[in-house]
């Protein structure tokens, strides 16, 4: 029987209650590392847009607390949401919003919404401040702090960069990301613009640019992340730039197509952490799991929502062009099957059952003298999730029509589809089931496909077949 507790994942953050969309704010202090959130504290629908807050001390395991930045009120009746954003540590104290010699302030740039009668009139990038690692929040009194008198103008995202603040924000509907350059967190100069290119088929959300090892070598190149249109621009869904910044400007390298980063349909507004611990040498982002095509319509054991677990992100070289490759952080107690297969070994096809819906399968396939394969996901009966590979096309396609529960809204039952290469005829998959969550990762992070799924039953079988 379905109940509030079937689609609570296991091991992925969501709230106790209520609706979330994009983590905020994400940045790590003195051994713990912070999750803000898009929430709304008084529902399952979106709205009345706070900051929630979680901690966790190794990324695998979240604890929920209070609401950290809420929706205020404004005297004409008028309500300031507080809409998505980054957290700094601001350790020189450049902002003096904290006591001299203070080193673990942390100060939010958000973008406030405004408002009034259930109509948004305005946003602008303002300040949060806390002295006590987030837990409590004073608003700056001068907000806001970059205000273009514009309706659709936010998520900041800043950093810390060669001794100054550097931000990135978007025009969302003019398919712009700006960057601005600060002293003091609180007076911000334009030095650069770029837009318009890539996707930007339907708008621009949650920027960022950070700086991304190249595997393999002691080099670097930065990444902007855009959330935009999905490929099906019916859908939300992310791409990236790979390319130079000076400090002032970022300059995208040529590129061909659009640069997705995930394949699936549930995977938006990642954005990375700030002040990570000296020895994590790649960034880390998470995103909100799901889609505004349907987010609103989520049956109601699903409509929370929840996080990605978070992916370590880094470069590869291919012939001049590079890649984003993503790594998940995951917990050590996930129930993991290693499975092998290979066409010409007697152990060429398997079922394995599976007593919950949460667990990990990490497949190395050898497609020697093989048309491709077949993987059921959370099979019982006719209800499953399919992956299906072709060795011809080289397509990895992960088919939910026949899920579980997906007719709540007519976009929801879909089939993705994404490309992997085979290395030496082989193929590996690092699949994550959680319940109502299935991130798949192919070759080592090389492609990825995030997507919602909602079984009607609790354990059933997973499947390997090769295609002959
Ligand atoms: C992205 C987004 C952001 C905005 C927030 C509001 O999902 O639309 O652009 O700040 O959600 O909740």
């Amino acid at each position: 029987k379905r109940d509030l507790t079937t689609y609570h994942p296991d091991y992925h953050y969501t709230s106790e209650k209520n609706w979330v969309n994009d983590p905020n704010g994400m940045v790590h202090l003195d051994g713990e590392y912070h999750l803000f959130y898009q929430y709304n504290p008084f529902g399952e629908k979106w709205g009345h847009m706070s900051w929630g807050h979680a901690v966790s001390a190794d990324l695998k395991t979240w604890k929920e607390l209070p609401v950290a930045i809420p929706e205020t009120k404004n005297s004409d009746g008028s309500v300031n949401m507080v809409f998505s954003g980054s957290a700094v540590i601001d350790t020189l104290n450049t902002s003096g919003l904290f006591e001299e010699g203070f080193k673990s302030g942390m100060v939010a740039i958000y973008t406030a919404h405004i408002e009034k009668d259930g109509k948004g009139i305005g946003q602008a990038q303002s300040l949060a401040y806390s002295s006590d690692k987030g837990r409590t929040w004073k608003f700056y009194d001068k907000n806001p702090i970059l205000d273009l008198k514009m309706t659709d103008f936010r998520d900041p995202s800043v950093f810390w960069h060669e001794g100054k603040w550097k931000m990135i924000v978007v025009k969302s509907l003019e398919y712009t990301a700006q960057i601005y350059e600060s002293a003091d967190l609180k007076n911000w100069e334009l030095v650069s613009e770029f837009g318009k290119i890539g996707d930007y088929a339907k708008i621009w959300e949650c920027p960022s640019l950070f700086k991304v090892p190249i595997e393999n070598s002691d080099k670097f190149k930065w990444i902007s992340m855009i959330s935009s249109a999905h490929e099906d621009t019916d859908y939300v869904g992310m791409q990236y730039f790979v390319g130079e910044f000076d400090g002032k400007k970022f300059t995208p390298d040529a590129q061909t197509g659009v640069l997705r980063i995930d394949y699936g349909k549930d995977f938006y507004a990642a954005v990375p952490f700030n002040n990570l611990p000296e020895k994590e040498k790649n960034p880390i982002i998470m995103a909100w799991v799901n889609n505004w095509a349907y987010a609103v319509d989520l049956t109601a054991e699903g409509r929370r929502a929840m996080f990605s677990m978070p992916r370590k992100i880094s470069l590869i070289e291919k012939n001049g062009k590079y890649k984003m490759v993503q790594k998940p952080i995951f917990s050590d107690n996930i129930q993991t099957e290693v499975l092998n297969f290979s066409m010409n070994n007697s152990a060429n096809r398997k079922t394995i059952e599976m007593k919950s819906n949460s667990y990990r399968l990490n497949f190395t396939i050898d497609l020697t003298d093989s048309k491709g394969f077949s993987i059921d996901l959370l099979k019982n009966g006719d209800e499953k999730s399919t992956i299906n590979y072709d060795s011809i096309t080289k397509k990895l396609s992960f088919d939910r029509t026949k899920s579980g529960v997906v007719n709540f809204n007519e976009k929801f039952p879909s089939v993705e589809r994404m490309t992997v290469e085979p290395e030496n005829n082989i193929i590996k998959l690092d699949i994550f089931v959680d319940k109502s969550i299935v991130e798949i990762f192919a070759n080592e992070g090389q492609a990825v496909l995030t997507n919602l799924v909602f079984p009607k039953n609790i354990g059933g079988s997973v499947n390997f077949n090769f295609v002959k």
